[in-house]
């Protein structure tokens, strides 16, 4: 497959700075990385230094200024201090990623308030706390954000109750935003993407059906690479994206197209049937 790096001009990110959440591994990285191969400075957050400090090595070896910063999305202040970093070392943020998310397979009678409400913590609150502790310099460079979005956001799917939830009010958050931050110039679009080969979000999540049985599922018949998501986040944030503004973009080889059938059919077979009388 071609390398679709070679296809975006190193230089296209050349006066970015990139701020991504979550951007220590899987999608995340890959985006990070898609920014660094075409010339961006990059700043990562994320709960654990140590995957921070290796995905940072990681970045660096394309050239790219590159620093990490541990800081939980729940915490505003944190991502504030963050933020503040990144602009007294590479200048003010031309683009935010929001992409840190938390997700279990769990049916929903099974999930405590407390497991809900850490999913909704995490994806939903902190995907508000990244944009509203970014909005300053998103103003001063008319910047853009693009918030990572998933199909549980508007196709139901068992045992995702508590992430469809969040992610659908990462959509609608992400439409308000653009709405109401576009006369400061700031853009804000959602990427969905599909199954996403070697993500732990893929493993857990296809965990009881069987990766096989999803990548079947997919009408281009194949697992998406974090390439494939970087190189749509790059290209929006860019003047290439300049007229775009409150779109959802799905990057998932035609995998919410037909529903999430296979995985209704599989948990039907694993649960109780339904309510009796
Ligand atoms: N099923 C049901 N509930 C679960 C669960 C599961 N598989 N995993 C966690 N929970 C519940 C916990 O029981 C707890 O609720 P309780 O206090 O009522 O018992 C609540 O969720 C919080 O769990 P905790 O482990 O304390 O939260 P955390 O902040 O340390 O971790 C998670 C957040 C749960 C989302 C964890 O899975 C995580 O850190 N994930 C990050 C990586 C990830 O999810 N990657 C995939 C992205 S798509």
């Amino acid at each position: 497959m071609t390398d679709l790096l070679t296809l975006l001009s190193p230089t296209l990110h050349s006066d970015s700075t990139v701020f991504v959440t979550g951007g220590a591994t899987g999608i995340n990285l890959g985006i990070a990385e898609t920014f660094a191969r075409t010339g961006a400075k990059v700043s990562i957050c994320g709960r654990t230094e140590a995957k921070l400090a290796s995905a940072a090595e990681h970045l660096r070896q394309f050239g790219a200024d590159v620093l990490h910063t541990v800081a939980d999305v729940r915490d505003h202040d944190a991502l504030a201090a963050a933020l503040a970093r990144t602009c007294e070392a590479f200048g003010p943020v031309t683009t935010v990623i929001a992409g840190a998310a938390g997700n279990f397979n769990a049916p929903a009678e099974k999930i405590s308030a407390n497991g809900f409400r850490t999913v909704i913590d995490i994806d939903l609150l902190g995907s508000f706390n990244t944009a509203r502790a970014a909005f300053e310099q998103l103003q001063r460079t008319s910047g853009s954000i693009v918030f990572v979005s998933a199909g549980q956001a508007y196709c139901c799917t068992p045992n995702q109750a508590h992430a469809g939830a969040a992610k659908a009010g990462i959509e609608n958050l992400a439409k308000n935003l653009a709405l109401e931050w576009g006369r400061y110039g700031i853009r804000a679009n959602t990427i969905v993407p599909g199954p996403i080969a070697a993500t732990e979000g893929l493993d857990r999540l296809s965990a009881e059906v069987g990766s096989e049985e999803w990548r079947r599922a997919v009408p281009l018949g194949r697992f998406g690479t974090t390439t494939d998501i970087g190189v749509m986040a790059a290209v929006l944030a860019s003047p290439l994206g300049n007229y775009i503004t409150g779109s959802q973009v799905i990057v998932d080889g035609g995998f919410g197209l037909a529903g999430f059938g296979m995985l209704h059919r599989a948990w039907l077979e694993l649960e109780p049937q339904g309510v009796t009388s």
